[in-house]
């Protein structure tokens, strides 16, 4: 797919001003995918509009469940009433690794899944095996063909206790949909401790699970045989949020980002302050400044599982340390091929060495705009940001890796004084 226009961004414009965070990518997938649980119809709320999120329902429409997308009204309503297939097709799913999301649902609640194996960006390896090992826990029998995963649990699922070699978002989430309707208790040890995930299990809970522990590393889940639809107000997108902070740290700000917990991105937002941002928190909102006349500082960053620094933030600091003065460190611990940003940097005049899952940057004065290419979500939108901070203009292609995650880029940073458009 490389469908969508060019970004042209003219560098060097200030940016300020407030902006809406956008309902949370990794959260609303999920959430689509949990509303296979219950028979009726369900309401989501603050939903992103992003091209995954109709990817995801096409994953959904494909299944028989009715999917109706209020884009003015950021609502979803998915009415899971009538399912027809047991099948998540290849062509679609292709396109969107959150849609192995469908698997835990559709074996806890119908015994039976065919689940073509997903793409999504290709930023490392991806492979599934903390999924299949917590859904065999619980009973899972399945085979992989070429295309599909086929997943199958005769007489149901059984809850059981599974600690999860690493603290997979995805397969936490998995094995949490798929426990809510097996028999007796599962307990997740060693869960990931996103609030996306948490947003998940309040989502299930108002749905009659019965899920306790959720954002910490020990959630139990105790079977219940049956839910009931619900509605759910997406939580805030974290991601975006600190991508739009990092623009104010370029170019000075102040950039308030409204509609997000700060406690969401707590790392982030430190190591922002280490850089020499201000930032100004609210409960729901976060500020950040920079006085342009005292340079950005380098830092070392590491990518950890939340609530460690996210691998989503990842490239966007990148083109901070590009511009701070000194050497900054970034180890990239969750995936293993995500600094395909580094060479466009580079050929944007930044001085960034990569060994293995580091990456050293060292300051330089400014970037200069040419034409770089997006090769996943938030490399694109890192790119951006350089050409926001370089001077000349930059050509961002394949930018329909940007459109899967970020609602408006383009218009919210027109919102905020860029001189940025598509082409
Ligand atoms: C989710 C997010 C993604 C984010 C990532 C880490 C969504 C739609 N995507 O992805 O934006 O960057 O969390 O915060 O929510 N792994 C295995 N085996 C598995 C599962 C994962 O080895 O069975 C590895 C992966 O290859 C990767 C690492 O674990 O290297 C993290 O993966 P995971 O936490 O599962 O990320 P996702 O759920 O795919």
């Amino acid at each position: 797919m490389n469908t969508a226009a060019d970004i042209i961004v003219e560098g060097g414009y200030p940016i300020q001003g407030t902006v809406q965070a956008s309902g949370a990518k990794n959260s609303v997938l999920k959430l689509m995918a949990a509303s296979i649980l219950a028979p009726g119809t369900h309401h989501i709320t603050n939903v992103p509009d992003i091209s995954d999120v109709f990817l995801m329902a096409e994953v959904l429409k494909s299944m028989g469940i009715a999917v109706d997308f209020d884009r003015a009204g950021a609502a979803l309503t998915i009415d899971t009433a009538h399912l027809t297939s047991l099948t998540a097709p290849a062509e679609l799913v292709n396109q969107i690794r959150a849609s192995i999301a469908v698997l835990g649902p559709l074996l806890t609640r119908y015994h039976e899944a065919h689940v073509a194996v997903p793409g999504g960006c290709q930023i490392g390896e991806r492979k599934l095996d903390i999924h299949f090992a917590a859904l065999e826990a619980l009973g899972m029998e399945f085979f992989t063909d070429t295309e599909y995963i086929h997943a199958s649990a005769p007489g149901g699922l059984t809850g059981a206790p599974v600690y999860l070699r690493f603290p997979s978002v995805g397969a936490t989430e998995n094995l949490m949909m798929a426990a809510t309707l097996a028999k007796g208790t599962t307990i997740i040890d060693n869960a990931a401790r996103e609030p996306e995930i948490a947003d998940l299990a309040n989502y299930l809970n108002s749905m009659g699970a019965q899920i306790t522990g959720a954002g910490t590393s020990h959630i139990v889940v105790e079977g219940t045989s049956a839910m009931h639809p619900a509605d759910h107000h997406t939580v805030g997108d974290r991601i975006e949020s600190g991508t739009f902070l990092v623009a104010a740290a370029l170019l000075g700000g102040p950039v308030t980002v409204q509609g997000i917990s700060p406690d969401y991105f707590a790392t982030a937002l430190l190591k922002m302050q280490q850089l020499g941002l201000y930032v100004e928190k609210t409960e729901s909102s976060v500020t950040v400044s920079r006085n342009l006349s005292e340079p950005l500082l380098a830092t070392d960053i590491q990518t950890l599982p939340f609530p460690g620094f996210p691998t989503d933030l990842q490239a966007q600091f990148m083109v901070m340390a590009s511009l701070a003065e000194g050497r900054s460190r970034i180890a990239e611990n969750i995936f293993e091929n995500r600094f395909q940003h580094a060479e466009d940097l580079v050929n944007m005049g930044a001085d960034i060495v990569t060994e293995g899952h580091f990456a050293y940057v060292t300051g330089v004065s400014r970037l200069h705009g040419t034409t770089v290419h997006s090769s996943d979500l938030r490399a694109g939108a890192a790119l951006v940001l350089a050409g926001l901070a370089a001077e000349g203009q930059t050509r961002v292609t394949n930018t329909e890796h940007i459109d899967r995650g970020y609602e408006g880029f383009v218009s919210k940073l027109q919102s905020l004084g860029a001189s940025i458009s598509r082409d």
